[in-house]
């Protein structure tokens, strides 16, 4: 990861007794992060049998879940996460995270100083939804270096951002570098497409509506023309992934609603792993399998990668000069994109043996 994390952080006075805050954001496995409403029953049921088959699992507190369930939802994730074993904390194979319900809301604060206390040295990440600016990054990392200081929490609870108003978007830059605490940004497109007054009415991914056509051929204007669909969630994912990078965090795509289109949700989960994000949410477990897949680098790919890596280290290792690999030019920049592949496949093979097996499969191969 190429950002630096800003000076200025690391010099605001903290709460007294508050664990320090960190220098740099750990890359751990974060391919699907899959909601689950802790005051429904059924789903608190299935959480044991994730942890190990998931990198994250969240406790939702907020849209989704109805303001009568708000504090069974707080009250199921504290138990969930008390009695859930290996689930959060640095060494669990599962991550916990939240999402808390919006700064703005009646819940937030009691979502936190409930938590923090009970929950604080499991939970990993905190998301706090439509995020306008720093300021509210700044609210949240103070209130949380309190509780942490009054809890005795040795280790910092991180923070992710959702990305929903176009506020934000405007603010995205400020808003990863506000605090040492920030993890990294989800897109969160059906409040952002609300907030813009967008004129769609989904939760994510595309829409046939959108899109370029080819120009008439002028010897038949009336042929028919084909059209190409844009993406809706370019622009913003852009803006995320380079204000990320420049901050050393991670961005993440966020939700695909039409749970039954497998196949465009992939597209759109395949689109987001392209431009440099490392996740997504899953809303269903099938799109867990999806996310994994896609945001795992592939067979292929590492095998390309560790191609070029061999190659340019044969030629002295510095990253100077040039090779030629089935007439195709290599060279330094490619070296540094390569890297990015072999590095990842590292970090998820040794989480997932799955994937360890078919790596390894590789090397025995070349
Ligand atoms: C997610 O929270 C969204 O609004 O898309
Ligand atoms: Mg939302």
């Amino acid at each position: 990861m190429s950002g630096s994390r800003s000076a200025k952080d690391f010099f605001r006075p903290l709460a007294v007794g508050a664990p320090t805050p960190p220098t740099e954001i750990p890359a751990r496995p974060s391919r699907a992060i899959h909601f689950f409403d802790p005051s429904n029953p059924k789903m608190a049921a299935k959480i044991p049998d994730m942890v190990g088959r998931v990198d994250v699992l969240l406790g939702n507190l907020e849209d989704a879940v109805k303001a009568d369930n708000k504090l069974a939802a707080r009250e199921g994730l504290v138990r969930i996460a008390s009695e859930t074993a290996n689930l959060g904390g640095q060494s669990g194979p599962t991550q916990l995270w939240t999402r808390i319900n919006s700064l703005d809301s009646p819940w937030a604060l009691d979502d936190l100083t409930t938590l923090v206390p009970a929950i604080g040295a499991k939970l990993d990440v905190i998301m706090v939804p439509k995020v306008q600016g720093a300021e509210d990054i700044h609210y949240v990392d103070r209130l949380l270096a309190q509780l942490e200081a009054k809890a005795g929490l040795d280790r910092p609870i991180l923070v992710h951002a959702i990305l929903e108003t176009a506020r934000g978007v405007a603010n995205v830059e400020e808003i990863c570098g506000a605090s040492p605490r920030m993890q990294g940004l989800s897109l969160g497109p059906a409040d952002l497409a609300a907030d813009r007054r967008m004129k769609t009415t989904r939760v994510g991914g595309g829409h046939p509506g959108y899109l370029v056509r080819q120009d008439p051929n002028p010897d038949q204007p009336d042929a028919h023309r084909p059209t190409y669909q844009q993406d809706l969630w370019h622009y913003t994912i852009a803006r995320m992934v380079d204000a990320c990078a420049m901050h050393g965090i991670y961005p993440y795509y966020g939700p695909f609603g039409d749970i039954a289109d497998v196949t465009a949700c992939e597209d759109q989960f395949r689109n987001a792993f392209l431009l440099g994000c490392v996740g997504t949410w899953s809303l269903h477990p099938k799109q867990i399998a999806i996310a994994n897949q896609v945001f795992s680098p592939s067979v292929e790919d590492v095998a390309h990668a560790r191609r070029v890596v061999a190659a340019m280290s044969a030629l002295g290792g510095d990253g100077t000069g040039a090779v030629m690999l089935d007439g195709k030019m290599e060279d330094d920049a490619s070296l540094k994109q390569c890297l990015v592949m072999v590095e990842l496949a590292e970090q998820l093979a040794a989480i997932d043996p799955e994937l360890k097996k078919q790596y390894d499969a590789i090397a025995e191969e070349a």
